[in-house]
Order: structure tokens, then sequence, then C-alpha cells
């Protein structure tokens, strides 16, 4: 029996990075697993290695609500629902257009918030819902303006879900540079170039990013200790490599 064994797992952003590595690590712990994502391949490959695959995009409020409606018919409400969703879109303030914004905002706070609002009746109190901020809310850095800002507003959604609804857990890991994910897949090249020297500046710590595979293992960690500990929540927790604290221009 794995200690996860008797306990509902949702992932959201199941699909690769982060939430694939907890999909993986929380069916080896023995979870029920129901793995939400877009990619309907890697969602079938879900399934085949034992999870419930629900196709969801975040932006989508009707389909967050079809997903509360699969959780709705099963034996017993989920244990936590942790989003992996995110995207982030590589380019300068000055040139971000309505579309940037749409991507960042869907999947990050107001696809966090169309969740939320879809699960909250299906859901029983003290259910640990987890969602993965970065701490580039608070480090803006060069070329990821919208990022910042979409991991700050979702940040503050959460605060208000806190206030609105105290029954649930609602947890924020806030994670710092983490690799191998797909996050920067699809960036430009020559504007990475140029965004790599401004964030070398800044310290960042390319010899030593948190891993992957450690990092999820980590948030799954944070799901199990609070299912042992059903009077205690965890709001806000940074998450990241030793090395990344040293060159970080912090806020505050
Ligand atoms: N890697 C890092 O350095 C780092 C640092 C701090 C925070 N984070 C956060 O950690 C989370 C996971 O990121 P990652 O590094 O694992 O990157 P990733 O491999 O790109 O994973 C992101 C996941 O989000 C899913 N997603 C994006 N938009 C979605 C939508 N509208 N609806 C449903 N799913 C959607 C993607 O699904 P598709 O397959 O359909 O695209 C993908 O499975 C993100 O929130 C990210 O911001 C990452």
């Amino acid at each position: 029996m794995g200690a996860l064994s008797g306990r509902t797992i949702v992932i959201v952003g199941a699909t690769s990075g982060l939430g694939w590595g907890l999909c993986e690590l929380a069916l080896a712990g023995g979870a029920d697993v129901v793995a939400a994502g877009r990619r309907p391949e890697r969602l079938a490959d879900l399934e085949a290695r034992g999870a419930q695959a629900v196709p969801v995009d975040v932006t989508d409020p009707a389909a967050c609500r079809r997903l509360a409606e699969e959780l709705a018919q099963k034996s017993a409400p989920p244990d936590a629902v942790v989003d992996c969703a995110g995207s982030a879109r590589l380019r300068r303030l000055a040139e971000l257009e309505r579309e940037d914004w749409d991507q960042v905002l869907g999947s990050g706070p107001i696809g966090a918030n169309n969740l939320i609002a879809a699960l909250v009746p299906v859901l029983a109190p003290g259910t640990v819902l987890a969602f993965l901020s970065s701490d580039a809310a608070f480090i803006s850095p060069y070329a990821l303006g919208a990022y910042a800002a979409a991991k700050a507003a979702l940040e503050a959604v959460l605060h208000g879900w806190r206030v609105e609804r105290p029954d649930l857990r609602f947890c924020t890991l806030a994670l710092g540079p983490t690799f191998p994910t797909e996050f920067g897949h699809g960036f430009d090249p020559a504007l990475l170039e140029e965004a790599t020297q401004h964030w070398d500046q800044a310290g960042f710590p390319w010899d030593r990013l948190a891993d992957a595979a450690e990092v999820s293992g980590f948030v799954l960690d944070v799901v199990v200790s609070l299912l042992a500990h059903p009077g205690l929540s965890v709001e806000h927790l940074l998450v990241r490599s030793p090395a990344a604290r040293a060159g970080a221009s912090e806020r505050g």
C-alpha cells in the first residue's frame, strides 16, 4: 500500500513538466489520480498508466464544470487538487499584444479561478487546493513581465478564495527556475539570448536550477503532509534551488 492509497488527487495541467511528474509520483504512491489537461495524446498516455484522464482547458469554464461533473460521479470527493497549468510568453513589455495577455492570464489567474469556481460545489471541507506560482511574481525577470504579472494576480486570486472559503485549504507554491520542463518551449531564440544576458546579470542560477523531478516530489510531499494534518493550512511556500537566493533582486 502506497502513502496515497485511498486518496484521490486531481492534477490539472498534467500533460507535461511538473504536472506530468506529479501524476507519475502520485500513481506510484497508490493514489487515484484524475489527470486533466489539453493534449489528447498525453492524456491517453496518462490513462494507460492508470490515471483517469479528463480533457480540460482551464480557460474554458464549461470544461472546468465538466471536470466537476466527472468528480461528482466518484464514490468520494477528491482529497486534493493540484493546478500545474500555466504558460509564459517571452516578450518585452512594450511589445505585448492582447493575445499574449490572453494566454498568460487565461492559463494563470483566470484559469485557476475558472477551475476553483467550477470545483468548489463538489469539494469537501478541508480539501487541499495547491497552485504553482513563481518567484518571477516578485522579481519580474526581463521579457517575462506578463508572466510575472499573471503569477502575482494568481496569488491575489488565491488570497481572495481563502477569504471567501476558509473551509478549503488554498496553498500557493511559488517555484524558482526548474528544469527540465516544457516551460520555455516556444520562446523566440534571439530574444531568449538577449534575455539570458539580463538574467545572468541578475544572478540567474544556471548552474543549479531546481530539478523538475525533485520539485514534483516536493509538491506531492506538501500535499501528503497537509492530508496528514487536517487542522493545518500552508498558504504560501517559496521553493527554489539554494543558488537562486543569491542573485535574486526581490521586492521588499
Ligand atoms: N519550470 C519553471 O522554471 C517554473 C518556475 C516557476 C513556476 N512554474 C510553474 O509551474 C507550472 C508547471 O510548469 P512547467 O515548468 O511544468 O511547464 P510545462 O511543462 O510547460 O507545463 C505547463 C502545463 O500547463 C498546461 N497548460 C497550459 N495552458 C493550459 C490551459 N489553458 N489549460 C490546461 N492546461 C494548460 C500545459 O498543457 P499543454 O500540454 O496543453 O500545453 C502543460 O501541461 C506552471 O504554472 C509554471 O508557471 C514553472
